[in-house]
């Protein structure tokens, strides 16, 4: 630091001093405008009292600064601000991170900490977007589909990445593990099964329980999820798009392709095998009416069945033998009885 501006320091903590404050008031030590004496080249006071922590105090997180003194002489070296110390949800939800584990710290997201905006009020998931972007390049293809399209455009209601992977509780997703399978699927049913949700945006959750109701979805239901394949898994978490969108994993022209990537030689019909049967078509790809008749009669015959099977057994054991009873039994077997299928 020049000569003068140690001067200019000097006088200016001195006039600071007597300066009385809300701060002075509240009983802190040094209040902040003392500090923007000396720091007003890097924090702006009018952005700092507008930002998120405009009402925090500057040795509420530089603790270390307690004697302006011992400070100008450079003896009290800040160390890294404890976040902590007031953000305790956040910080135990990060200390389980996959950032933490990578060492991305608080800061590294929270940029410009001192002028930082208060975001939950609004809670735009387009600022989400921005932040992750900045380092995830790989993943700005995300801005194209579907949900990304649905976030820029201001719809709250579509996917950020932090409806899918969390705001700071984020977890490594390592293939193949039990984890990564259960994921595929977890995050998209949490949107496509919300009845209100999927009204608003003109969907349906119809989607969410022909998959539960198909082959792959019957497993994930079993707890199984490492079994078979999950939502993303055919529709992908960052490249959504409608099936009608040559850019789809589903549509009709990447289907073999996506099939195969677990059933090795997938044929064009086995492609066509419907996964959300359509809505009157049955997970066996027959008419949902013919489907449900069929298996009227099946209830009803097993029930029919089951009955005389009962009534059989009540009197064999129960009923004692007498004469109407054993020519009951004769009739019985004189083959009387129903092949079951
Ligand atoms: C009289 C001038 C003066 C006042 C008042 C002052 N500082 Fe400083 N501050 C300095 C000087 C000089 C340095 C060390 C030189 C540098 O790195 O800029 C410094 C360094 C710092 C640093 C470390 C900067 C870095 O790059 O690591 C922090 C943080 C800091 N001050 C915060 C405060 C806070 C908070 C207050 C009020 C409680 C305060 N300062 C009051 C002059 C002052
Ligand atoms: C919410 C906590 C918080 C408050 C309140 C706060 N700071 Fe900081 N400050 C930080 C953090 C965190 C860093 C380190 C930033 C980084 O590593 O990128 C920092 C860095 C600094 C630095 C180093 C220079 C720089 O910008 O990198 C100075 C100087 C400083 N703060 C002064 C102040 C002053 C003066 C105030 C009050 C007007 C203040 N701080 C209020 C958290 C805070
Ligand atoms: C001394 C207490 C204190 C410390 C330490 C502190 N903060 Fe804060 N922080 C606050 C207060 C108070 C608010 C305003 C809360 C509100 O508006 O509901 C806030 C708000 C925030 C917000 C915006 C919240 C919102 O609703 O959008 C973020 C982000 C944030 N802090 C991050 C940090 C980070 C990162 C650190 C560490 C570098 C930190 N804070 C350290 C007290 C603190
Ligand atoms: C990987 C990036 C990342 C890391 C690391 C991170 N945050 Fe955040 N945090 C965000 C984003 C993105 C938001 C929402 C948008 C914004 O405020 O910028 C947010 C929001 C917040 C909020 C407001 C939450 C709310 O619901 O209103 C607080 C408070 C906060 N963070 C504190 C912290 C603290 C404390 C740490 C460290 C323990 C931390 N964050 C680490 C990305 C991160
Ligand atoms: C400051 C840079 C930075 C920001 C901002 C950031 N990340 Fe990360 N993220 C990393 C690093 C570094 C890793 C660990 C190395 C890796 O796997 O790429 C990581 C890992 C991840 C992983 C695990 C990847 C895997 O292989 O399983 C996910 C998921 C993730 N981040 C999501 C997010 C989300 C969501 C946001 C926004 C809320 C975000 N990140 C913001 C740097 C960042
Ligand atoms: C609709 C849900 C969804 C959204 C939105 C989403 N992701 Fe993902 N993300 C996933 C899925 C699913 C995976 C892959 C899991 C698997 O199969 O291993 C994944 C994987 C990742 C990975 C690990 C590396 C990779 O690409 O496989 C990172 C990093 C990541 N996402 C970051 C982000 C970022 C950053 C955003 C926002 C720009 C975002 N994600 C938005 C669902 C989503
Ligand atoms: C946070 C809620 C949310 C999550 C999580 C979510 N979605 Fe969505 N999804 C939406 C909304 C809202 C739309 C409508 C977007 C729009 O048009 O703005 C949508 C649209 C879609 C569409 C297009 C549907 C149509 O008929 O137009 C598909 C396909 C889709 N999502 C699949 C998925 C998959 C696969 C996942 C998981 C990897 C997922 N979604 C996770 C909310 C979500
Ligand atoms: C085995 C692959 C596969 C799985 C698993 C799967 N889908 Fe699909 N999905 C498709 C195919 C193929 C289509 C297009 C044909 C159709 O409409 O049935 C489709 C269509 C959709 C559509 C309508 C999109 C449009 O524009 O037509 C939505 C929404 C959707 N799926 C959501 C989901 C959700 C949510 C899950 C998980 C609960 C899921 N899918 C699981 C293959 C799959
Ligand atoms: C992530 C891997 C994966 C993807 C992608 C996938 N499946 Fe499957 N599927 C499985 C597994 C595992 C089974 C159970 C093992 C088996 O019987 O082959 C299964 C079973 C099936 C079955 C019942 C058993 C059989 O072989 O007839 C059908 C039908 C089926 N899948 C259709 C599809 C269709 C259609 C697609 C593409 C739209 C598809 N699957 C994509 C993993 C996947």
């Amino acid at each position: 630091m020049s000569h003068w501006r140690i001067v200019f320091s000097a006088i200016s903590l001195l006039i600071l001093a007597f300066a009385s404050s809300a701060f002075a008031e509240d009983g802190l030590a040094i209040d902040p405008a003392t500090c923007l004496g000396c720091h007003s080249d890097k924090i702006n006071m009018a952005a700092f009292a507008a930002s998120a922590h405009g009402r925090v105090a500057c040795t509420s997180c530089h603790t270390e600064i307690t004697d302006l003194a011992q400070h100008m002489k450079g003896e009290t070296k800040p160390s890294q601000v404890a976040c902590i110390r007031c953000h305790a949800k956040e910080t135990t939800e990060y200390n389980d991170s996959v950032h933490f584990k990578n060492n991305v710290r608080c800061v590294d997201c929270h940029t410009n900490i001192h002028i930082l905006q208060p975001w939950g009020r609004t809670m735009d998931k387009r600022v989400v977007v921005a932040v992750c972007l900045r380092c995830h390049t790989q993943q700005t293809v995300y801005q194209e589909s579907v949900h990304g399209q649905g976030v820029a455009k201001g719809n709250q209601d579509s996917a950020s990445c932090a409806d899918c992977h969390n705001l700071h509780a984020i977890q490594q997703l390592i293939p193949g593990s039990r984890e990564e399978r259960e994921f595929t699927t977890k995050v998209c049913v949490r949107c496509h099964a919300d009845e209100k949700l999927a009204e608003r945006n003109g969907f349906s959750t119809f989607r969410v329980t022909s998959y539960m109701n198909s082959f792959h979805g019957r497993y994930y239901r079993l707890g199984v999820p490492e079994q078979v394949a999950g939502c993303a898994d055919c529709h992908t978490g960052h490249t959504v798009f409608r099936s009608t969108d040559p850019r789809s994993t589903v549509n009709p022209a990447n289907l073999v392709a996506t099939c195969s990537r677990c059933h090795k030689n997938a044929s064009l019909d086995f492609a066509k095998t419907p996964v959300h049967a359509n809505q009157g078509v049955s997970i066996y790809g027959i008419d949902i009416t013919v489907d449900r008749i069929g298996f009227l009669i099946a209830l009803a015959s097993a029930v029919i069945f089951s009955c005389h099977g009962l009534i059989n057994i009540f009197l064999h054991y129960f009923v004692p033998v007498k004469e109407e009873a054993e020519e009951e039994e004769k009739k019985d077997d004189k083959g009387d009885h129903f092949t079951r299928f």
